[in-house]
């Protein structure tokens, strides 16, 4: 194992949400010289920048979609983990996923936004724990009727508006007799030895109920983010076994025993897809930064970023393209429990599913008892930030799509965004996120689609509502879906099919972020039992 494996927290401490409210002194480290973002000093409206050329237009047949996931928009998921985890306490100021869009029951409001904006995709979830609340419905097959009879009435209507579903079987939560944040022990998720097998039968079950309808599959969303946040930093049901901080080794461990069960879930489950349904594309999303020192020329970060980028971009798609698995990080699969070419894991892959947000600087924390272990450690950097205090980093898009192309495989932009509850930053966001997509996919890249995250506000996780991703706001006394600039925005560019000059004109500016700090919880609203 080395170090610099630690080093995957700071990134994914970023990816689960934690508002950093990032101080200016932090840091003396400057960001890579080329950081690719206006720096701002234009006035608002529309600037001739005619050191600029528009990028070629993105294909006729590309697919246009915002994404979401079940316990961040449905409400009502009282059978799911994150369900329990909120309810003891765990989600700043307290926020339930009670008080969220309800789209299980406004749907319909969500597809018009959708359609209103011109998408012909939509990444949306079906949630295990809501067809197969308890264990007894798994066990004996006979998932709720009427929940399977809504999912099936949601993809009806995507179809007869020209909206092509893709369809996760797991973005971060599992049934509760799955995953127990107040049993960790009795039902520790992905920790269960029986898990691969489950999830590979859950994908069988939805492929076989939804097949007909659903082509595009992901079968687990962002599976390093979860184990890290799950076993490393708690900040995912079941919760931590060990503690990132005081007994990092050992927290480390279950990182990575999760995401080795993740790998083997996703190849099963790719296997149980495919037997099922003839025409089905199956991929995970894999959550993807760039990595850089936080201080160039420094070589212990450097060999943290590179140790990062391997880890948390490269690991899993090795072992489901490939068949490599590299457990501990050495880059060599050859220490017991790895190997290479292994065939259950190797071609389980049809395309791959890309979610990308920004970058990630690495430092060296000296004194803790992992060297180069960066928990929460901001940094000040010239860049724009988002209402989290990410770097705004279109550049590092580029880097993580062209880190993609040895695997020869097409690729979907399964997430990209920006909390931006003032609707000040959106549309630039846009603008020059898809310019590199576009210039990424004229230089070759067989890109199909890209899924803003995400269509509609929703509860972002630990931090609650406070972060505003949607392309339509969410009203937080009526529940009303209201259309932001950025939505227009993206909708210009989906008419014109590219990144026109005017729109590049008009949008090459970020406006300043309203800060989203996390609060804690005082007073949950249940207590695990003694
Ligand atoms: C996750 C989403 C999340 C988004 C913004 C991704 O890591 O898949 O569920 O809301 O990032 O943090």
């Amino acid at each position: 194992m080395t170090s610099g494996a630690y080093r995957w927290s700071w990134g994914v401490a970023l990816a689960l949400g934690v508002g950093c409210g990032c101080g200016a002194d932090d840091d003396d480290g400057a960001p890579p010289a080329d950081a690719g973002v206006d720096s701002g000093d234009e006035a608002d409206g529309a600037v001739p920048d005619a050191g600029w050329q528009p990028p070629p237009p993105f294909p006729a047949d590309f697919l246009w979609g915002a994404a979401t996931a079940p316990v961040q928009i449905e409400g009502g998921l009282t059978a799911s983990d994150w369900w329990q985890w909120e309810q003891t306490g765990h989600v700043s100021r307290c926020e339930t996923t009670a008080d969220g869009p309800d789209s299980w029951n406004r749907w319909a409001e969500d597809l018009d936004a959708a359609e209103a904006m011109g998408l012909n995709a939509y990444r949306l979830g079906i949630d295990w724990s809501r067809l197969y609340p308890t264990r007894e419905d798994w066990d004996q097959d006979t998932p709720d009727a009427a929940a399977v009879a809504r999912y099936h009435e949601m993809l009806a209507s995507m179809h007869a508006r020209g909206i092509e579903p893709m369809v996760t079987l797991q973005h971060f939560s599992l049934p509760i007799w799955l995953s127990d944040p107040c049993d960790l022990a009795g039902h520790p998720g992905w920790l269960d030895p029986a898990i691969a097998d489950l999830f590979a039968e859950w994908a069988r079950r939805a492929a076989t109920e939804f097949g007909d309808e659903v082509d595009l599959w992901i079968t687990i969303n962002e599976p390093l983010v979860y184990a890290l946040g799950a076993s490393f930093q708690d900040m995912q049901p079941p919760g931590a076994r060990y503690s990132g901080v005081a007994e990092p080794e050992l927290a480390f461990g279950d990182v990575i025993a999760t995401t080795k069960a993740m790998i083997y879930a996703h190849a099963a489950a790719y296997d149980a897809i495919h037997d099922v349904d003839g025409t089905a594309l199956v991929s995970i999303a894999t959550h993807n930064r760039s990595f850089e020192p936080a201080h160039p020329g420094n070589p212990q970060e450097a060999e943290g970023a590179a140790a990062l980028q391997y880890g948390l971009n490269l690991l899993f798609l090795n072992a489901v393209t490939a068949g490599d698995l590299d457990l501990n990080l050495d880059r060599d699969t050859a220490d017991e429990g790895e190997g290479q070419g292994i065939p259950e894991l190797a071609d389980r892959l049809d395309f791959i599913g890309l979610n990308y947000y920004s970058h990630t600087l690495v430092t060296v924390i000296e004194g803790f008892p992992l060297p180069g272990f960066p928990l929460f450690e901001p940094f000040d950097t010239p860049l724009p930030k988002t209402d989290l205090s990410w770097d705004v980093f279109p550049e590092g898009f580029r880097i993580v799509l062209e880190e993609l192309r040895p695997y020869d495989l097409p690729v979907y932009i399964t997430e990209n965004g920006i909390a931006d509850s003032g609707d000040v930053m959106r549309s630039t966001f846009l603008v020059d996120h898809l310019d590199v997509l576009a210039r990424a996919i004229a230089a070759g890249l067989d890109v199909r689609g890209y899924f803003h995250w995400s269509l509609i506000d929703n509860f972002e996780w630990v931090s609650g509502f406070c972060p505003r991703f949607g392309l339509y706001r969410v009203d937080p006394a009526t529940g009303d879906r209201v259309e932001t600039e950025g939505a227009r925005t993206y909708a210009s560019i989906i008419a014109a099919g590219a990144v026109t000059r005017a729109l590049h004109d008009r949008f090459r500016t970020y406006g300043a972020p309203t800060r989203c700090a996390s609060e804690t919880c005082a007073t949950p609203a249940a207590e695990c039992p003694e």
